[in-house]
């Protein structure tokens, strides 16, 4: 991701905190040994937000790995705040910008911000619209030594080239698994330009991926749909980052393997597919 070096093996953290993910995990110390062995398996990207939980996230991070080792790399995200019914109305006026900035550093114990994701849309995904004033507060804040790197998230090819007109960013960080290929031209505009593309539920998010063909895939390899589903995107595209959630460390050591499949061009043939409408 520009100058940041990560693995391309990441870890998403969002579901660490409690349901809907909202409040604390129902066991904060599996959490901890989750994100213990994160680190402990060479993975040095994890991605966040001070809105999981709201807080939650963030201080189960800083409880696990404070102080962080130096090759460790925590993305976070500002944009959304959390409402008590557990929504995500936006927050990006320049004070909510600032804000969100000063609380992700003053929960995970940080002077500087590695990357931080200007987080667009809402729930329901991308939507049209400037992102000009809290894109403006990042760079502000970036100047000010706050932030080293920007990026976008849930963003459309639009809000995209506007980022880039106004600073240069190191990823996209947008929905997309092997169902929802909505950004497959962005990927190869970004891998062109060596712009980071970081799809979120990469696993099907709250509904984990089903399908017929990828079952078949995943079978006849001797394993699992969600390996093939993380190699896959691997494979989709040099610029693609994981960030697979988990809260189970029997998964994330499952995924970590997983992921280094190597699926054949009938496999691959096989599983575009899944993504394409039928006719
Ligand atoms: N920018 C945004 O707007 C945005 C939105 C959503 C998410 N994100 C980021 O993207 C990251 C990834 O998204 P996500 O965690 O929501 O979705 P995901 O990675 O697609 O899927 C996570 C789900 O898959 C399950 N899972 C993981 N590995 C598994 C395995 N080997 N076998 C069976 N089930 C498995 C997890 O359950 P277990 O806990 O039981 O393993 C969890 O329920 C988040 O952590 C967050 O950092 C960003």
């Amino acid at each position: 991701m520009g100058e940041v070096t990560v693995t391309r093996f990441g870890y998403g953290a969002m579901q660490l905190a409690g349901p809907g993910v909202m409040g604390p995990p129902t066991d904060p110390d599996a959490a901890i040994s989750t994100l213990r062995e994160v680190v402990d398996l060479g993975i040095t990207h994890i991605d966040t937000a001070d809105a999981y939980g709201p807080r939650i996230t963030n201080e189960l991070i800083r409880t696990a790995l404070h102080p962080y080792p130096e090759s460790l790399h925590i993305v976070t995200k500002v944009g959304a705040s959390r409402d008590e019914h557990g929504g995500w109305p936006p927050a990006r006026g320049r004070e909510d910008v600032r804000r969100a900035v000063q609380d992700n550093l003053e929960v995970l114990g940080l002077d500087v911000l590695d990357v931080v994701n200007l987080r667009l849309g809402d729930a329901t995904g991308p939507q049209d619209g400037s992102l000009l004033e809290p894109f403006e507060t990042l760079v502000e804040l970036q100047q000010q030594g706050l932030i080293r790197h920007l990026g976008v998230s849930n963003a459309t090819a639009t809000q995209v080239a506007e980022a880039r007109s106004i600073a240069p960013i190191v990823c996209v960080q947008n929905m997309y698994n092997l169902a929802h290929r909505q950004d497959d031209d962005l990927i190869d505009d970004l891998a062109a330009a060596g712009v980071a593309y970081v799809p979120f539920f990469p696993l099907g998010g709250f509904s984990p991926l089903q399908s017929s063909e990828l079952s078949a895939v995943a079978d006849r390899l001797g394993s699992t749909s969600m390996s093939v589903a993380l190699a896959w995107l691997l494979q989709r595209s040099p610029n693609v980052l994981l960030i697979p959630g988990t809260s189970s460390s029997t998964h994330l050591r499952e995924n970590v393997i997983g992921a280094g499949l190597v699926l054949s061009e009938d496999d691959l043939a096989a599983l575009d597919r899944i993504g394409r409408p039928v006719g």
